[in-house]
C-alpha cells in the first residue's frame, strides 16, 4: 500500500518514531529508519462498543498504511469510513451470532464457518505487513491462520479474561493462542493484563498496557456552561438533581442497580444512555418494568443511544458508573472526568487504575446499593466537594488519558513488532 496522504504518512512516522525512540532495544534505530509498515486492523463488531471506540482514533490516525477488516457490518463502519478510514465488511451470521457471555459452546458449533473466515482473512492479511486484532473474535479468526499469512500478529485485548464472561473452551482456545500465535499483546489495563498472564499460566507472559486515550477537544461544549439551555436542547428536566449513567443495556452494566438506588433518592433524577448493543433486549424491558414498579418511572430518562455523549455528560450533576462484575477499563469514567463532572463508579478490575477515590472521583462496591445512594446523596447535599472532585478529575484525565499519549504508545507497540 502507498500512503494517500503524505503529510498523514510523515505524522504516523512521526509517531512511530517518536515512540521508538522510547524503547531501548537494538532492533530502535532499524525502526526508526524505516517506513511505517502497512496494517490489517481486524474487529468484530459493527456496533459501537468501547473497543470500536478504541480502534476508531487508531485507525484513523494510521488510515494512510492500512485498513480496517470489519466482521460485522454496523454503525461503526460509517463512523470509519467519514473519518476517512478504508473499510472492508467480512460478515459471516453464524459466527456473528457467537456472543462472548451467550453461548458457552458456540464457537465449537461454528467452527466449519470460522475455518472458512480464517482462510479468507489470511488471505487478505498476506498483502499487509502486520495484522492487529481487537478483542477475541478477531483474535480467534485473525491469529489461527498465521500459518497462512505469517504476518506478526498484534492483539488489543480489551477484557478480563475470566469465567465471569467467557466460557471454558473459549478461554481455552484464547490461552493457546496467546502462547503459539500473537506476537504481542496490549491489554486496555492493568487488570486485564493480569488476567491474561493468570491465564497463560506463565507470571512472565509479556503483555503491554495501554490505557484508552479520549480526545478531550470534544469535551469542549459549547453550550455547557448555560446548563438550563443545554438540559432544554437535550429534552431533559432543567430544575432536577441529574445522575447519567453512560452505558450499552446489559446486565452486568448495573443499570438495574442505579434504578434500585434511585428510589432512595427522592426528587433525584437519571439517565440511562445507551442502547442494548449485543441482544439484550429482554434486560432492557426489565429495566422499564423495575423503574415502574419502583415507581420512578417519572424520574428515569431511557436517552437511548446518544452521539454526543460529551454533551450528555455536561448536562448531568454527576455521573455514575455500576458495572456489578469488574470493569475491563470504562471510557465512560474518563469521559465523565473530561466533562469535568464528578464520577462515581465502582471499585474493580481497572477503574482502580483511573479513580483515586476522594481525589478525582468516588468509588463504591459493585452491586452495592446502599453504597451507591450514600455516595449519590453525599455528592448531591454537597456540590463544593462534586466540584473539587470534577476539577481534580478532569486534570487527571486530562493529564493520564491524553488521546495524544495513546496513539504514540499504540504506533510504538505496532512499530516495535513490525520491526
Ligand atoms: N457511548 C455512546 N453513546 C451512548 C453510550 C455510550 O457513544 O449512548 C460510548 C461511550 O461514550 C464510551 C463507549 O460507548 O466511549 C462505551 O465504552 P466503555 O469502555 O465505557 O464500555 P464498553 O461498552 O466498552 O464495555
Ligand atoms: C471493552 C471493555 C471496557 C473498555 C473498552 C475499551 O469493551 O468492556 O471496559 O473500556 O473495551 O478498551
Amino acid at each position: 500500500m502507498t500512503p494517500s496522504d503524505p503529510t498523514q504518512a510523515a505524522v504516523i512516522g512521526d509517531i512511530v518514531a517518536q515512540g521508538i525512540a522510547h524503547v531501548e532495544t537494538p532492533h530502535a534505530e532499524a525502526a526508526f529508519e524505516n517506513e511505517p509498515p502497512t496494517v490489517l486492523f481486524i474487529d468484530q463488531s459493527g456496533e459501537l462498543g468501547g473497543a470500536e471506540f478504541a480502534l476508531l482514533p487508531l485507525a484513523r490516525h494510521w488510515a494512510s498504511r492500512g485498513k480496517v477488516l470489519l466482521l460485522s457490518d454496523g454503525p461503526f463502519r460509517e463512523r470509519l469510513e467519514s473519518a476517512g478510514v478504508s473499510v472492508d465488511v467480512s460478515a459471516n451470521a453464524r459466527i456473528s451470532g457467537v456472543r462472548r457471555d451467550a453461548l458457552r459452546f458456540a464457537w465449537l458449533g461454528a467452527f466449519p464457518a470460522i475455518a472458512g473466515q480464517v482462510v479468507s482473512i489470511a488471505r487478505k492479511a498476506r498483502r499487509y505487513d502486520l495484522v492487529f486484532v481487537n478483542s477475541q473474535k478477531a483474535l480467534v479468526l485473525g491469529a489461527f491462520g498465521k500459518l497462512l499469512h505469517g504476518r506478526p500478529v498484534v492483539w488489543y485485548l480489551h477484557d478480563i479474561l475470566s469465567r465471569d464472561h467467557f466460557g471454558r473452551v473459549q478461554l481455552a482456545i484464547v490461552r493457546w493462542l496467546a502462547l503459539h500465535a500473537v506476537d504481542h499483546v496490549i491489554a486496555n489495563s492493568r487488570a486485564s493484563a493480569d488476567a491474561l498472564v493468570s491465564l497463560t499460566l506463565r507470571p512472565d507472559y509479556p503483555v503491554r498496557v495501554v490505557h484508552n486515550g479520549i480526545d478531550a477537544a470534544a469535551f469542549a461544549v459549547p453550550d455547557a456552561q448555560d446548563r438550563a439551555a443545554l438540559r432544554r436542547r437535550l429534552g431533559l428536566p432543567e430544575d432536577a438533581w441529574l445522575a447519567g449513567l453512560f452505558g450499552r443495556l446489559a446486565p452486568w452494566k448495573g443499570q438495574h442497580v442505579a434504578l434500585a438506588a434511585l428510589a432512595r433518592l427522592p426528587g433525584a433524577h437519571l439517565v440511562l444512555a445507551g442502547a442494548a448493543l449485543f441482544g439484550e433486549h429482554e434486560y432492557e424491558r426489565e429495566l422499564h418494568r423495575q423503574a415502574q414498579a419502583l415507581g420512578v418511572a417519572d424520574r428515569v430518562h431511557f436517552a437511548g443511544f446518544c452521539d454526543d455523549v460529551p454533551a450528555w455528560m455536561s448536562a448531568m450533576d454527576v455521573i455514575v458508573h455500576t458495572s456489578t462484575e469488574a470493569e475491563p477499563f470504562g471510557r465512560v469514567i474518563v469521559e465523565g472526568m473530561m466533562a469535568e463532572r464528578a464520577v462515581i463508579a465502582t471499585a474493580a478490575g481497572g477503574v482502580k487504575e483511573i479513580v483515586t477515590h476522594g481525589e478525582n472521583g468516588w468509588l463504591v462496591e459493585p452491586g452495592n446499593i446502599d453504597e451507591l445512594v450514600a455516595a449519590m446523596a453525599a455528592l448531591r447535599d454537597d456540590p463544593m466537594l462534586a466540584q473539587r472532585l470534577a476539577a481534580r478529575g478532569r486534570a487527571d484525565a486530562q493529564r493520564n488519558f491524553s488521546l495524544d499519549a495513546y496513539l504514540r504508545q499504540m504506533s510504538r507497540a505496532i512499530g516495535d513488532v513490525a520491526v
